[in-house]
């Protein structure tokens, strides 16, 4: 199954006023292919109506557990059956509360009491209500008891305090919903990256550099958090959400890059080279804007080190994974680097397939010849790269 496609997900919506995010949180969810069923408190109606969970969801809003329109009259049983998880977003401080001590008196804390599947809650509330004493300990409980928690992430409040208390964003949710469903295949693993363009300085306000978009990387980063991994993406400059769960260093330069990968790829599993470092900079770098001079300008590149030749060098060498984008002659180009460079796996794909758009068509390369992965979204097509990454590492000892 790909990320949240095909999956059935309950909705419960208390009665918090992040209830507004949670119509966004619906569509997001409906986007990324969950079939989404909205059980929506007394609370939560106060703030956000039925009629829109429904529209944007297109199904049924379900409040009332005494609700006739359900044939046998158990609501509480049929909605949580088939589900593949109820996710409560936002879960008040109360709603937490009462689904700590199994109470049962709303349709939605009996379809908690009554589940057989996962529960995740995003919490949401006032700075002092989450950092109460019962509020602490009824988390720690719904920890001991298997619910998932997602965030809630410290800012600005309703209220007008600033602290920890808000709910996640839409989007967080929707990332952290289609990590939980991802196998850990990575857990325990330490995964250095690079990913992005790099940017090579002429003087204080020009360089070069190139058209690589990032997704690509930022797609691979997620996906290996997903699975479990730790994750240290070493980027160039580009203007991507960081992944949730990965540790951004952002260096701009070839220089940079090589510095902070050496720095973080010592006790790493697997290394993975996805930024498109340049080969070649300026030999110097002005130290003043370089003026108009009428005659023509001549600048001495000097190449880069190769980071993933050097990592792959390594005495005790991480498990390191290569890619290449080429316009041209992709199979013997792909298999040409992976055996220069010493790769197990090498990533190959046509320039005109993948560079800054949001799909990609990729085909890996290792000693067992060539492995085309279906044309795919970039979040696919990189769980499809971690499933077969995955498959390759040698077992922990
Ligand atoms: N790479 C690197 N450091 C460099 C150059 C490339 O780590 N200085 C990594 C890239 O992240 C990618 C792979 O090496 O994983 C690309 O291989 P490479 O042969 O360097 O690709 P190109 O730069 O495209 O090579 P060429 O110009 O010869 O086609």
């Amino acid at each position: 199954m790909n990320g949240l496609q095909g999956r059935k997900v309950v909705l419960g919506v208390t009665g918090g006023v992040a209830a507004y995010k949670a119509a966004e949180l619906v569509r997001l969810l409906g986007k990324a292919g969950a079939d989404v069923h909205v059980v929506l408190t007394e609370g939560g109606a106060r703030f956000v109506t039925a009629v829109t969970f429904q529209a944007l969801s297109g199904n049924t809003v379900w409040s009332d557990l005494w609700d006739a329109r359900m044939p046998n009259n158990m609501a509480h049983i049929d909605l949580g059956r088939e589900a593949d998880a109820i996710l409560v977003a936002p879960a008040t401080a109360d709603f937490i509360a009462r689904v700590v001590h199994g109470l049962a008196d709303d349709l939605l804390t009996t379809l908690c009491l009554a589940r057989d599947v996962p529960l995740i809650l995003a919490p949401a509330m006032n700075r002092q209500m989450w950092e109460s004493p019962p509020t602490q300990r009824n988390i720690a409980q719904l920890r001991v008891d298997g619910v998932a928690v997602f965030g809630p992430a410290a800012g600005d409040q309703a209220c007008g305090e600033v602290g920890m208390g808000r709910m996640l964003e839409p989007e967080e949710i929707v990332e952290q919903l289609e990590g939980f469903f991802v196998p850990k295949r990575l857990a325990g693993r330490k995964v250095v990256m690079t990913a992005g363009p790099t940017f090579e300085p002429i003087d204080p306000v020009r360089g070069i550099t190139n058209i690589s978009s990032g997704k690509m990387g930022y797609a691979l980063a997620r996906a290996c958090a997903q699975a479990g991994a730790d994750v240290v993406l070493v980027s160039g400059p580009v203007a991507l959400p960081v992944p949730v769960g990965v540790k951004r260093i952002a260096a701009a330069s070839a220089l940079a890059m090589r510095t902070a990968v050496l720095e973080s790829v010592h006790d790493a599993d697997v290394f993975i080279g996805v930024a498109a470092v340049a080969d070649y900079r300026p030999l110097q770098t002005a130290e003043h804007k370089i003026k108009k001079s009428g005659e023509a300008l001549t600048i001495t590149l000097t190449q880069n080190p190769d980071i993933l030749a050097e990592v792959a060098a390594l005495p005790a060498a991480p498990f390191c994974v290569g890619f290449a984008a080429e316009s041209r002659d992709l199979d013997a180009y792909a298999e040409s680097k992976r055996q220069k460079k010493r790769l197990p796996l090498l990533v190959g794909n046509l320039v005109s397939d993948g560079m800054g758009g949001d799909d990609n068509t990729v085909i890996l390369y290792d000693d067992a010849g060539r492995h085309p992965l279906p044309r795919a979204s970039k979040a696919a097509v990189a769980r499809g790269i971690v499933d077969h990454l995955a498959g390759m590492l040698p077992a922990r000892t």
